[in-house]
């Protein structure tokens, strides 16, 4: 199996080296625009293949798409990462043209890759890679629920004080403020939440899911990649060992949750052919309710990026 990671910055190379450490794909190509960074990142990730004991091999790329051809998987991190004061929105129009740009070369050089978006503004991003790459939309999506219900699920282990292995959840919508927990689908080794934890913690816990990635940005001037690297490299095991996990996944929704043409986080089936099944739950009306308030947050974004495509089309 071959995975492309595109983008060598933070994200990019934990994600590379999440692949290559746990051998989940054989071949791992790191791209990156800027001149040697990922030909160094990828030197010293194959240089912990003695170390951590894998014979996954890492190797890097300066912009040259025809290394990452015949990729299974291509996971695309390039664009700005937001400095604190920023929402991911504002990364918009610069990261609208990397994302188009880096797109275009990874369906001409890998036509039957399955491509996971990791750029923000994560939900309008994985729109731009779908616009972009033309192929089925259960081949196109977005990384971003992993990483919420990741967040979410360790704020839960900590105030419960047991293994973060024994929180199971799910979170839908857009990855930003207005993303939605649902507290109805989170249980403890099977035990609903509410029977262990306060409503007041829990919806403490849901507000500081909500901006999970700002208080990092705010830690470190800069956004988050341990977690994000790692919950793309999740969604790309799923894929190359068919897997047939359930995550909540950025995904086009058509019809689904009564929205179409919208890119969602809803809970997926993600095997070797992507996307195998969206799965919809019996939503009550006030998660319902907060869906759609997500969804037309994140129908105001795409929008902004249909007018830009309009005026310089
Ligand atoms: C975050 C960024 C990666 O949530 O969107 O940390």
């Amino acid at each position: 199996m071959k995975v492309t990671v595109v983008g060598a910055g933070n994200v990019g190379a934990t994600c590379a080296d999440v692949l290559a450490h746990r051998e989940i794909a054989n071949e791992i190509v790191l791209l990156d625009i800027k001149e040697g960074v990922a030909e160094g990142k990828a030197l010293d990730i194959w240089q912990t293949a003695p170390i951590n004991l894998y014979d996954s091999r890492t190797v890097g790329s300066t912009n040259d798409y025809s290394k990452t051809a015949d990729s299974d998987v291509v996971v695309i991190t390039s664009g700005l990462p937001r400095k604190p004061g920023m929402s991911r929105d504002d990364l918009i129009a610069t990261n609208a043209g990397i994302v188009k740009t880096v797109t275009e070369n990874v369906v001409k050089y890998s036509p039957n890759a399955i491509i996971i978006v990791v750029s923000n503004p994560l939900d309008v991003m994985t729109y731009c890679a779908y616009l972009n790459a033309k192929i089925d939309s259960k081949r196109v999506f977005g990384m971003a629920g992993v990483l919420d219900t990741a967040r979410y699920r360790a704020f839960l282990a900590t105030e419960l004080n047991v293994s973060p292995k024994d929180i199971q959840a799910v979170l839908m919508g857009g990855h930003g403020d207005t993303m939605v927990p649902l507290p109805r689908y989170t249980t403890v080794a099977g035990i609903p939440v509410t029977e262990l934890i306060s409503e007041e913690k829990l919806n403490e816990i849901i507000e500081r899911t909500k901006f999970g990635g700002g208080e990092i940005v705010k830690l470190l001037g800069t956004s988050a990649w341990y977690a994000p690297g790692a919950a793309a490299a999740q969604m790309v095991e799923a894929i190359v060992r068919d897997q047939k996990r359930i995550f909540p996944v950025c995904a086009w929704l058509d019809g689904e949750y009564g929205m179409k043409e919208i890119f969602l986080g809803v809970p997926v089936v993600l095997g070797k052919n992507g996307i195998e099944k969206i799965i919809e739950l019996d939503l009550n009306d006030a998660e319902k309710a907060l869906l759609e308030e997500s969804a037309v947050a994140v129908k105001s974004v795409m929008a902004v990026l249909d007018t830009m495509n309009a005026t310089n089309a």
